[in-house]
């Protein structure tokens, strides 16, 4: 059977030879083999961004979710807080992670697609000393606004902070300059532009803060990213981790290299630019303004004749997925993704089919 065409934003749709790897046999984590495996990922990971003489990486088993968790959770030291900016709801899912750990925090909330103010955020670093750590959803997938990195990290570099990103759905396909941006610790996963499956995700630090992360104090037994970086380092896992994802994420990152990150934030843009042209002569309303838009994903307003269930119905029978909008998006926006190993004539047949179904619809 075909898959889907799958437009949400991961999991994304691989290729036969990502798939493929998930063959390569049944594997003990306590072998040779899969310490050798664990150490190939990380490496290719901090290739593939060039940042191994920097940076270190830390995987861990789980959704993008259980990296942000991990990231958090062990970010801070004892005493100080943690600045949130906020534009949707995955901002507000670190929040979330922040109170449920008793984080002393400061927000900036921003209404969803709304981009942050630079002053604000200034001013919060000046006006609060006891801030150490900065964080900031890099895509907001919310809505599709691509958050300033460069702006936001050099302000926290200015001010001696760490800067925390949440990058899952913008790594590989949109541009995260480590260095350029200050970036202290970043969140990827597996499933989105680096185009492998769902169930390992990541977190990237510098190697100079291990000394402070050796002070914080245990917060978690799963979520201990000190913990887990010791034992990858040593060749060894803390508890099972999803072997045969990791086969894929390894190939995808085979794949990711012989592409280059460069080679696929190219790809992606004229994805998203094909996408976009074709919703500009359907007469479609961008949510987010040109300019502020990642190159994965473009939300577009529902027009008032349509339906969002019908319109996911009509367009699922004819092999593509598209995504609703959340919270008090929902039905208002729909959400198209151009993240994975997607054709331009899949991104061609779609647009027909949008196109077939909203002038149905709106005559
Ligand atoms: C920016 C961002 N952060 C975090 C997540 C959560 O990832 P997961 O659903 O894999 O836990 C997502 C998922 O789409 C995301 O887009």
């Amino acid at each position: 059977m075909k898959s889907p065409v799958l437009l949400n934003p991961g999991p994304v749709n691989v290729t036969p030879r990502v798939r493929d790897a998930l063959l390569r046999g049944d594997l003990c984590h306590r072998e040779v083999e899969f310490s050798d495996l664990m150490e190939n990922i990380r490496q290719k990971l901090l290739k593939a961004f060039d940042i191994e003489d920097e940076y270190t990486s830390v995987l861990i088993s789980g959704s993008g979710t259980a990296a942000l968790e991990m990231g958090v959770s062990s970010c801070l030291s004892l005493g100080k807080s943690i600045l949130i900016i906020k534009n949707g709801v995955y901002g507000e899912r670190i929040e979330k992670i922040a109170d449920i750990y008793k984080f002393p925090k400061h927000v900036l909330n921003y209404d969803w697609g709304q981009p942050p103010s630079m002053k604000d955020v200034e001013n919060a670093l000046k006006q609060h000393p006891d801030i150490e750590v900065v964080a900031l959803v890099h895509h907001e997938t919310t809505t599709g606004l691509l958050n300033p990195l460069f702006a936001v990290g050099d302000l926290a570099r200015k001010y001696e902070k760490k800067f925390f990103v949440d990058c899952i759905s913008s790594l590989a396909g949109d541009e995260v300059d480590f260095k350029a941006c200050s970036i202290d610790f970043a969140i990827g996963t597996a499933n989105k532009c680096i185009q492998g499956l769902p169930g390992v995700a990541f977190v990237f630090f510098r190697k100079k803060d291990l000394c402070r992360l050796n002070y914080i104090p245990d917060r978690s037994l799963y979520f201990n990213l000190l913990k887990y970086h010791g034992a990858q380092e040593a060749g060894d896992t803390l508890f099972t981790p999803a072997i045969q994802i990791h086969y894929a994420l390894d190939e995808a990152l085979d794949e990711l290299l012989e592409e280059t990150v460069q080679g696929r934030i190219r790809r992606y843009k004229e994805a998203a630019d094909l996408f976009r042209k074709g919703f500009s002569e359907m007469g479609l309303e961008f949510l987010i303004p040109e300019g502020h838009r990642s190159n994965c994903l473009t939300a577009l307003r529902l027009p008032e004749s349509i339906d969002y269930t019908d319109l996911h119905a009509r367009l699922k029978s004819q092999g593509f997925v598209i995504y609703a909008g959340q919270g008090n998006l929902q039905n208002k926006i729909f959400r198209i993704a151009n993240m994975g190993d997607l054709k331009k004539q899949d991104i061609e047949t779609c647009l027909q089919a949008l196109n077939a179904t909203c002038s149905q619809k709106t005559q």
